[in-house]
């Protein structure tokens, strides 16, 4: 029987040269196409070039397994995908993930997204910061909570003072107490599309919880245990490593008095040096110093300033410098411009690495949005959330070019209202051409996510294909390192201890699931 051509004619478009041929194809010739379409696309995929062995394909054909189950259950029946949906309703759901519980013992490398006052969970600061001596509470003129440590708490009619100590007790029941101020301090809310209608109003809420917290943390005393918390913490979540953007803002004593920056570089270095003589396995913490983009230019000028102060003599643990805050209606990088050229202008040159947060909005086009090709310009070494690099295709080839990683922190952007479904985020696009990214949490505890885990959870379900396996996940974790602000050597140290515990949790997790070759549980 023939077939007029006609009929299975499936144009098939070939570049020889400048021409464009058109020519006719039989239904395999079809499928072999469409393959090598797929094929080409999935060998440029984010993790595609990683070789896994057959213990670590084992996992992976796991996970795809337990991925496309969550997938197909919503896709097919209708059921509620978690990374669809705001955080602060999916947060209970996750736990159940079996995605979730191997990607929570995974060891993930490092969170290179992080900011200070919000890396330590709030349950550890109400249930043990505010039962501490000293500690005071009050609500101001607008009703917002106010925390802090004084011998003698001042004396003013817009905030009256009084000990947590007492208002706990009136309170008559100290659990319910506990669990109305972490929910007050959170920024989460059961309803937040209506609390929160704008990108500002939960920017309100989120600049109220950093008020609270630095009023605690940034007691002397206090910081230390609060750090040591927060490292205990990313550790437990099993993440090794950590790069804080940390503002020099000083600690303070209960008599007021305030210290110098250095001081509080002094404190870091300590406090993480203590931690890692009793935790071997870690692999340690460093510092970006950063400015705040609402302050005057000099300010910045000044912190860049005692960057390059400081730069000699705290290398070991600061490396780098950013600027800060609301991207949306704070200063561009172009308004410091001068400011940001500083180093370069001495004689000779200081070299500053710069770690900007660049591209944290959905205005395409606004000085915010153009964040992106500043940073670019002034050489950063990476760039923090980088949430509108899609709608820059010239930016992204430098991006590719220059081998500038993007730290993607899907949770941040989707409470703080970016975006609402992630598989709608930009980040998705990158995944699929294989940029150089890094997924981290920006600021965790404000939020109640683990340190790490559940934005791993969400750029791997959300984010990287149906059949994206383990290599998605085993590339985030090396990125994390090798696109870390540590030297080479401490990146080979820390390839060493991240390696080991990569052994362990493969032999650990064949164990759970595998028996006598079959997959169970
Ligand atoms: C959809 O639901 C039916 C009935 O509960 C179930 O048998 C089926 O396995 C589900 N399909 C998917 C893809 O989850
Ligand atoms: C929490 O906020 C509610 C509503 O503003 C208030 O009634 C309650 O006293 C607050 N509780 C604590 C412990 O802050
Ligand atoms: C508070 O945390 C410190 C460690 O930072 C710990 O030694 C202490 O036992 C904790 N106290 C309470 C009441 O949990
Ligand atoms: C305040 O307290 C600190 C630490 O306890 C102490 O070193 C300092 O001298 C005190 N300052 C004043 C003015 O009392
Ligand atoms: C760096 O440390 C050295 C030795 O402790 C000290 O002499 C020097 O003043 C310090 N430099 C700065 C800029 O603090
Ligand atoms: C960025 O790097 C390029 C190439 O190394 C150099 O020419 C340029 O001066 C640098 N720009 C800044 C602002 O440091
Ligand atoms: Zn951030």
């Amino acid at each position: 029987m023939t077939r007029s051509c006609a009929k299975w004619c499936f144009p098939l478009l070939m570049l020889t040269g400048l021409f464009i041929h058109v020519a006719c194809m039989s239904i395999s010739e079809y499928a072999a196409e469409k393959q090598r379409i797929i094929n080409l696309e999935e060998s440029v995929r984010f993790g595609s070039s990683l070789v896994l062995d057959k213990q670590e394909r084992m996992i992976s054909d796991i996970l795809i397994t337990a991925k496309r189950a969550e997938i197909e259950a919503s896709r097919v029946n209708g059921t509620v995908f978690s990374p669809a949906i705001n955080f602060f309703k999916s947060r209970n759901r996750i736990g159940s993930s079996k995605v979730f519980q191997i990607i929570k013992r995974m060891p993930k490398g490092g969170a290179l997204h992080t900011h200070g006052s919000a890396i330590t969970s709030l349950d550890w600061l109400v249930r043990n910061v505010t039962y501490r001596s000293n500690c005071y509470m009050c609500y101001d003129k607008y009703g917002h909570l106010q925390m802090h440590f004084y011998d003698t708490p001042p004396k003013n009619s817009y905030c009256q003072w009084e000990s947590v100590k007492h208002v706990r007790e009136r309170s008559g029941n100290a659990h319910l107490f506990d669990q109305q101020l972490i929910r007050n301090i959170s920024i989460i809310v059961d309803d937040p599309d209506s609390t929160y209608v704008t990108v500002n109003d939960v920017w309100h809420k989120f600049s109220l919880y950093f008020k609270v917290v630095n009023g605690l943390y940034r007691y002397t005393p206090i910081f230390k245990d609060y750090l040591q918390q927060a490292l205990r913490e990313f550790e437990e979540d099993n993440v090794q490593y950590i790069e804080i953007r940390a503002t020099l803002s000083p600690l303070y004593e209960l008599n007021g008095t305030k210290h110098d920056q250095e001081h509080k570089l002094q404190a870091y270095r300590d406090t993480i040096n203590d931690y890692m003589t009793t935790h071997p396995d870690f692999i340690g913490c460093k510092l970006i110093q950063s400015g705040i983009r609402f302050y005057k230019k000099v300010d910045i000028l000044d912190d860049i300033k005692s960057y390059i102060k400081y730069q000699q003599n705290y290398s070991d643990i600061v490396r780098g410098f950013d600027l800060i805050g609301q991207e949306g209606p704070g200063n561009p990088l172009s308004y410091y411009l001068d400011d940001l050229l500083y180093p370069s202008t001495l004689n000779p040159p200081v070299s500053v690495p710069y770690f900007f947060h660049a591209g944290e909005t959905d205005w395409e086009g606004s000085q915010v949005d153009l964040n992106l090709v500043d940073a670019v310009l002034l050489n950063t070494t990476r760039i923090g959330h980088g949430f509108a690099l899609h709608k820059h295709p010239r930016v992204m080839k430098m991006i590719k070019q220059k081998d500038i990683p993007i730290e993607v922190n899907p949770i941040s952007n989707q409470v703080l209202k970016l975006v609402e479904d992630l598989r709608n985020h930009g980040a998705v696009a990158l995944f699929a051409d294989g940029y150089p990214l890094v997924v981290s949490s920006d600021d965790p505890a404000a939020w109640g996510a683990l340190p790490l885990s559940h934005d791993f959870y969400m750029a791997y379900m959300a984010m990287t294909r149906e059949d994206a396996g383990l290599e998605v996940l085993k590339q985030l974790a090396i990125n994390s390192i090798q696109y870390s602000a540590m030297t080479s050597d401490e990146k080979m140290e820390a390839m060493k201890k991240w390696e080991k515990m990569w052994t362990e949790f493969i032999i650990e997790t064949l164990r759970r699931y595998v028996r006598g070759g079959q997959v169970i549980g």
